[in-house]
């Protein structure tokens, strides 16, 4: 049995991992981290618990989940290497730099870490596809909605799709003529690395979506959109319990739920 500790545990990600840690008979629930609803109680034994550290000292879980927010994620990454748990990251916001630093200190501590920017299957799909199809493609845009909620914009899936589609293709912009932006922001974000890339990403935050993504493809002609909506949170959670399962056995850095599916 797998000691859980979930962090973020009264929010809307972590309120779904406690419940599959409470009915996945491969994990045992041991902590619930949260810096709102200290006391709480989750199960017999269970109540949240504000003092990340503190907790975590106490409790000795196996693996953490961390669906907390952009502003703290880097953070508690370091404490959980620190301590020697291994840890689930669904938080988003982390920059290219900080994944890199992360990946440094997890494999000199050899604590293992695992982020994925999205643990939806459908979603790994939408990537992968838009992955394949820059091969074909001179131009392309991501349009990525989220709920009004969200911290961080561009999502961490939009840009992880943005680094899949440039593995393929290192100019997305081709033949556009020279722009004026009368409306500042008009065209999106442009998502470019050593100035190569060139993928422009758009953010729509509304209330009514959980998470959607389109990418869209054009060359003369004809376009191609690749659609992925989520309806529901618990469809993250057969990613996150894979994830869990994988890096109890593993002490490796991964980023990215592709890698072991
Ligand atoms: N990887 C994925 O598949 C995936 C899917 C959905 C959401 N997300 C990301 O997960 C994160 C959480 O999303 P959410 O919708 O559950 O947000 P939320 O605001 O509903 O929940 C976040 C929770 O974290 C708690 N928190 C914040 N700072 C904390 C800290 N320092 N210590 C302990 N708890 C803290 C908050 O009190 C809150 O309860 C976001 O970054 C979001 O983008 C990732």
């Amino acid at each position: 049995m797998i000691r859980l500790g979930v962090v973020g545990a009264n929010g809307k990600m972590g309120l779904q991992v406690v419940n599959l840690a409470l009915n996945d008979k491969d994990f045992e629930l041991v902590c619930a981290i949260d810096k709102f609803g200290a006391g709480k109680k989750l199960s017999e034994n269970v109540f949240v618990e504000e003092n990340l550290e503190e907790s975590l000292v106490k409790r000795k879980p196996d693996v953490v989940v961390d669906f907390t927010q952009p502003s703290v994620i880097y953070e508690n990454i370091k404490t959980y290497i620190k301590l020697g748990i291994k840890s689930v990251i669904g938080t988003t916001g982390l920059s290219k730099e900080q994944v890199e630093d992360i990946e440094k200190m997890s494999n000199e501590a050899c604590v293992g870490v695992f982020i994925a920017p999205n643990f939806s299957i459908g979603a790994i799909l939408m990537m992968e596809f838009a992955a394949r199809a820059s091969k074909y493609f001179n131009n392309a845009e991501i349009i990525e909605y989220h709920h009004n909620q969200k911290k961080d914009a561009p999502s961490g899936t939009s840009i992880k799709t943005a680094q899949m589609m440039m593995k393929n293709n290192d100019n997305f912009k081709l033949g556009n003529c020279e722009e004026i932006e009368t409306i500042k922001g008009a065209r999106g974000g442009n998502y470019s690395e050593d100035g190569k890339g060139n993928i422009q990403i758009h953010a729509i935050r509304m209330p009514g979506f959980v998470a959607s993504q389109q990418v869209i493809f054009g060359v003369d002609g004809q376009v191609l959109k690749i659609h992925h909506d989520t309806i529901n949170r618990e469809c993250y959670m057969s990613g996150v319990a894979l994830a869990v399962k994988h890096l109890y056995n593993n002490n490796k850095f991964i980023y990215g739920l592709e890698n072991i599916l």
